[in-house]
């Protein structure tokens, strides 16, 4: 029996080749009958399916390779959609919710029996999240049905920030691919696992500590990076993440750079030079850095550099999951 990750070519999987779309009505039809498609949000490209739809929920995972126990997010154009996913949400859920949705925050809610184990991972929790990017919400209307949707890579790579990015990941192995805009954020979202007391900020993104905070004054930072994998509760965490092909070296300063000869460089500060490195990216804020990272990543790839230097910055606002996607960028 083919397990999951065998799949090499779009024959193998039975797929006509991948529709490159422009109007989300398109989309919804395609997923409407079962078809998985690409599909742009405000954090990175998504992998949707009907969330009730177990065959298309199984392609997803086929599709990218991913480990059957790393359970999906599921996605919802407004808050009363939230009735049909779980019948007891918790009141730390329900004020994120209030605060930050639509927009680039995740929770997790007691799973209700609508939800596959497949989706939930087995767990008994399930993760939702409510986009604000347009073009998934005009998708999700126009179906009336919820979708799951990992990020669009293959499992381990980095999120698609473009739908350009995507055709390079997935094309051959998924139904349709909806063109959008660049992501605006360009890293994931802001994972808060609700279920349990106090609650615990699972995956940092581009809604900040300091602003959970507000709403959570007891939230608690799981530290992924430096804990034990058996003991994570998140089981996307356990898995290498992010990772371009170029070895990534994090540095503090210019000192620190120790070769240059096919080896790339990202940062927030200018470096003497630049022009003896075959990538060179300076941005101007930390949200900036993190809208480019993962394309930058990409970039070092297709230039084929042996290492990449991406300079740390400090933990606040979005500069917590900025390092965390880029520490484990540098532990695989
Ligand atoms: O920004 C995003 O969240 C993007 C866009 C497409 O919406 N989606 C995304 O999905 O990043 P994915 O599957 O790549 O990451 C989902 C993360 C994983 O780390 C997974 O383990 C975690 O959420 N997760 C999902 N359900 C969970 C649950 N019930 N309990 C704890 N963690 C959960
Ligand atoms: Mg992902």
């Amino acid at each position: 029996m083919q397990k999951v990750g065998d799949w090499s070519t779009a024959a193998d999987m039975g797929l006509k080749p991948t529709e490159i779309v422009t109007n989300p009505l398109r989309a919804a039809e395609l997923l409407r009958l079962g078809g998985i498609v690409a599909v742009p949000t405000e954090t990175v490209y998504g992998l949707a399916a009907r969330y009730d739809d177990v065959q298309a929920v199984e392609r997803v995972f086929l599709a990218k390779g991913r480990p059957a126990d790393n359970p999906l997010i599921v996605h919802l154009a407004e808050r009363n959609w939230l009735a049909a996913i779980s019948d007891c949400v918790s009141r730390e859920a329900e004020s994120l919710l209030d605060r930050f949705s639509p927009g680039p925050i995740t929770v997790t809610v007691p799973k209700g029996a609508s939800v596959s184990d497949r989706i939930s991972g087995g767990l008994p929790s399930v993760a939702v999240r409510i986009p604000a990017d347009p073009t998934v919400n005009a998708v999700l209307r126009a179906l009336g049905i919820p979708l799951v949707a990992p990020s669009a890579n293959r499992s381990g790579r980095p999120s698609p920030t473009t739908w350009e990015a995507v055709r390079d990941e997935l094309d051959g192995r998924i139904d349709a691919i909806l063109v959008g805009e660049p992501a605006r954020i360009g890293i994931e979202s802001t994972v808060v696992d609700c279920c349990q007391l106090p609650p615990v900020l699972l995956r940092p993104g581009s809604i900040s500590l300091e602003e959970l905070a507000e709403v959570l004054p007891n939230i608690q930072v799981l530290d992924p990076i430096h804990m034990d994998t058996e003991t994570l509760s998140s089981p996307g965490l356990r898995y290498r993440h992010y990772a371009p092909a170029a070895r990534v070296v994090l540095v503090d300063r210019e000192e620190e750079i120790l070769e240059r000869n096919n080896c790339g460089y990202l940062g927030l500060t200018c470096i003497a030079n630049a022009e003896s490195l075959a990538l060179c990216r300076v941005f101007s804020t930390a949200d900036e850095y993190a809208r480019w990272l993962f394309s930058s990543f990409r970039e070092a790839d297709q230039l084929g550099l042996a290492r990449l230097y991406c300079q740390r910055v400090a933990l606040a606002g979005i500069g917590r999951g900025l390092m965390d996607r880029m520490e484990r960028a540098a532990k695989g």
